[in-house]
């Protein structure tokens, strides 16, 4: 059986963490990507030579990061590419920023790293995974559809514009038999989450947070033969907060 190759980003804690775990558990070789060094703590194996850090939020460094991970595809091919890595950034005291407040700056910064580095990272990497005939899944968010009482603007709109990107790459990537998908999630029990989460939750028809294993039970679905006709669509794991 060939093994086959992950390349995801934001792996080194929340959903992502989760994420390798479960693809390292299924037999999986998963090349991580984040701005920390590989942490010899974590629990899977050949994480350190399967590491790649990087700062998506440099657009340079990540088309750069390309050639890394080609050289790290021993066949050339690509089998899933997923796009976790997010950012949320706050006012000073924990605050949501608003349109009103939220710099430039801070809005480009968001953009490069929620919304950039996936068109950059899947393009560049478009061959390996023509050749892998693989899958591409974007993590947004409920944030990306509707006024979020903690998440920010520019988190908001970055995530919507990722649901975009994932509706015009599954017809761009198609014709090659690459699947791209999206997964938008509500409340999972990560760093990410601000206090009074809990006050949303009680609210939700499930009555719990979620777990990073649930996402990421989601993500290996939409990267496995199982979900093989499903393509452009975005999977909401949320407990119902949508409805
Ligand atoms: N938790 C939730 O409730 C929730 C809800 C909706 C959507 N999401 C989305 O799910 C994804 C994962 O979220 P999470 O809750 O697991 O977040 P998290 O615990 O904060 O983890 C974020 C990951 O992204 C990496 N990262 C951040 N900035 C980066 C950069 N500039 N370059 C490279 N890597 C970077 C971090 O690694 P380093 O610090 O080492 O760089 C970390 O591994 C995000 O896209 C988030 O927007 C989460």
């Amino acid at each position: 059986m060939e093994e086959k190759i992950l390349l995801l980003t934001g792996a080194s804690r929340g959903i992502g963490h989760a994420t390798v775990k479960r693809f390292s558990a299924e037999g999986w070789r998963v090349l991580t990507c984040s701005r920390h060094p590989f942490d010899p703590r974590c629990p899977w194996p050949g994480g350190a030579e399967n590491h790649i850090q990087i700062d998506l939020a440099d657009a340079a460094a990540t088309k750069g990061a390309i050639e890394v991970i080609r050289g790290k595809l021993p066949r050339g091919k690509l089998h899933a590419l997923v796009n976790n890595a997010g950012i949320s950034p706050k006012t000073e005291d924990g605050g949501r920023l608003n349109t009103l407040e939220t710099d430039l700056r801070t809005w480009g910064h968001v953009f490069n790293v929620n919304f950039f580095a996936s068109i950059v990272l899947a393009r560049g990497l478009q061959d390996e995974l023509a050749a892998a005939r693989g899958a591409v899944v974007n993590v947004t968010s409920i944030a990306g559809s509707r006024v979020h009482p903690f998440a920010g603007a520019a988190y908001a709109t970055s995530k919507a514009a990722l649901a975009a990107l994932t509706r015009e790459m599954a017809h761009d990537f198609g014709p090659m038999g690459v699947r791209v998908n999206a997964i938008a999630p509500g409340e999972v029990e990560t760093s990410i989450l601000s206090p009074g989460t809990e006050k949303i939750v009680a609210g939700l028809p499930l009555r719990r947070l979620g777990q990073p294993e649930e996402v990421a039970s989601v993500i290996f679905f939409l990267c496995s033969a199982d979900s093989s006709y499903v393509t452009g669509t975005e999977i909401e794991v949320n407990a119902g907060q949508h409805v």
